[in-house]
């Protein structure tokens, strides 16, 4: 395989010194997962002939790769150009969740960075750089941000040097040869590449190593402008009941607002207060209940007979064996693998043999666990994902079965406003664009949103509005829209006929997130001519409905472990 970034593939490839191929790996795994690393460092879109050159595949072989992705919801096809899709985040979830500590020290890691004002962030060791598996979003415009599964060079980073800290001699060697290979860091695509200078992103001229031995002795790690000018970080390592570092906790800040003497002074006490905490947090957790695996080999084998040869079956059960691993199930034997992939048991042992090659997953004493590596497939684009992008797709869908507008909109106030949109060819007379409002009270997706508040703030809402007919239909008694919520709550939908607008229909539904709150809500808006009330019930609803699990069903895997913007 060749890449147009060769560096690349010195780190993020098997090792500096590339092992052989085993002859039991599974090629079309191999290849899948390159194309899926190709995507997610191109930002999660990518032309096809794009792909083709940068992963050196014929392009038949990237047309099977992504027809098999797609078949699984991880890719969407366009005619030429494929798009990562929120559902391929389940793979960096099995991850994040078997690791545990993530879902565990998160609210922990918000709560310092309410307290400081300042960015923070979990890192964890991955070979000889840092990966993020936790993100705050306090960031200011000013600098650079970064994304759970962006991975840095060690180091240039705060918590590079504590984990450095563990190194052995041929951990330092490996570290040295990819400094050698890669001078500028062109094999992080997270970060700016180094300067002809190298010395001068290292101020002071302290080298890496002597900065370990420093950060090991004083127990915090500090990047003074090591990444990009201005961008300064202060790392605390935490440990686990067994006195392993299990990852680091960094505060973020900016030149503009502290040096790097004054970040220390001021932010290491309640650093190393929150890393107490966590580290308490940790010893103390009960142990988590196993989360039940997808299990979806039956369904690769139904996706072979229906495509064919474009269907790639050992890539599909390769990466469902990624799956079988999760919360509760961190280190699994090949037979808890076949068992919880109903693969065969010499299948799934080809793909451990493959992913640990890739250096996805490593054994150890007969079992297997994943690497923080798993989240180079896609993680760092997706997890910037937000609500309108994950729904888009989905209306565009609803769009050409029912062959009216659909929209998704949030509540901001007594209003709703518009944050996506797929109109159809028809001509209608309202003319809604992104950030339209309406007041909620007269509009389907707002009655449906006010239904979903709790009772005493749906009933303080009504009392503070003046409702205004729109129409001659609009409805403007408090008592009779207090009623209409209350059966908007009961039915789970809001039908509103001509009352925003005369000749105007429209149906709407909730989006709940993963705690079932009704974070937007999704319409049809048609013109009332169109089709009969009943007939929207029956034909449109059910449509509507399932275009709303299906936004659902992205946003639960997207929000597991990162924060998706409603708006
Ligand atoms: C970050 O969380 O964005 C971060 C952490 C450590 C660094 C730089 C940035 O050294």
């Amino acid at each position: 395989m060749t890449s147009t970034r060769p560096a690349a593939t010195t780190h993020a490839g098997p090792a500096a010194s590339p092992e052989a191929v085993p002859s039991e790996a599974v090629g079309p795994l191999m290849r899948g997962i390159a194309v899926l690393r190709a995507i997610s460092d191109a930002g999660g879109r990518a032309a096809l002939s794009d792909l083709v050159r940068t992963t050196g595949l014929a392009r038949s072989t990237a047309d099977r790769i992504a027809a098999t992705l797609a078949r699984m919801g991880y890719l969407r096809l366009d005619s030429h150009s494929v798009a990562l899709t929120p559902r391929l985040m389940e793979l960096g979830n099995a991850f994040l969740g078997a690791l545990r500590f993530p879902a565990l020290l998160a609210p922990l890691a918000e709560q310092l960075a309410e307290e400081l004002d300042e960015s923070v962030s979990l890192a964890v060791p991955d070979a000889d750089g840092i990966r993020f598996v936790h993100q705050t979003t306090r960031r200011r415009a000013m600098s650079l941000t970064f994304r759970i599964g962006d991975l840095l060079p060690a180091e240039r980073t705060a918590p590079g040097p504590l984990f450095a800290a563990d190194w052995d001699e041929r951990e330092w060697a490996r570290w040295r040869e990819r400094r050698a290979a890669d001078p500028e860091d062109r094999g992080f695509p997270a970060v700016p590449p180094r300067g002809a200078d190298p010395g001068g992103s290292d101020p002071g001229g302290l080298g890496f190593e002597e900065r370990t031995a420093r950060a090991a002795e004083r127990g915090w790690g500090l990047d003074d402008q090591l990444i990009e000018p201005g961008l300064i970080a202060l790392a605390v390592p935490v440990r686990d009941a067994d006195g392993r570092t299990v990852c680091a906790v960094s505060a973020v800040s900016h030149t503009s607002r502290h040096s790097a003497d004054s970040l220390r002074r001021s932010l290491l006490p309640r650093v190393r207060e929150a890393v107490a905490g966590m580290e308490r947090t940790l010893r103390t957790a009960a142990p988590a209940s196993p989360a039940a695996p997808a299990g979806l080999a039956d369904w690769t084998s139904a996706s072979k007979q229906q495509l064919g040869a474009e269907f790639l079956e050992s890539l599909a059960r390769g990466l469902t064996v990624v799956t079988a691993f999760g919360e509760g199930r961190p280190e699994l034997t090949l037979t808890a693998v076949a068992e919880a992939t109903g693969l065969a048991r010499a299948t799934a042992r080809r793909a451990l043999i493959t992913l640990e090659h890739l250096g996805l997953a490593v054994a150890e004493d007969r079992t297997f666990r994943l690497t923080p590596r798993v989240l180079a497939l896609g993680y760092p684009p997706l997890s910037r994902t937000t609500l309108p992008e994950i729904a888009t797709p989905h209306l565009t869908a609803l769009v050409k079965k029912v062959h009216d507008s659909a929209s998704l909109a949030v509540l901001t106030g007594d209003d709703i406003q518009y944050t996506a949109r797929v109109a159809t060819g028809r001509i209608m007379s309202v003319n809604i664009t992104l950030g339209t409002r309406f007041p909620a009270y007269a509009a389907s997706m707002g009655r449906v949103l006010l239904a979903a508040l709790p009772p005493q703030e749906r009933a303080a809402r009504l009392a503070h509005t003046e409702p205004r007919a729109l129409t001659p239909r609009t409805v403007t008694g408090r008592a009779e829209l207090a009623a209409l919520l209350e059966r908007a709550e009961r039915d789970g939908y809001a039908l509103v006929d001509e009352e925003l607008e005369e000749g105007l229909r429209s149906l709407a539904v909730p989006v709940r997130d993963r705690a079932g709150r009704a974070v937007a809500a999704v319409n049809v808006a048609m013109h009332s001519s169109r089709r009969s009330v009943e007939r929207c019930l029956t034909d449109v609803l059910p449509e509507l409905r399932a275009t709303a699990g299906s936004i659902e069903a992205d946003l639960h895997i997207a929000g597991r472990f990162s924060r998706i913007p409603a708006a």
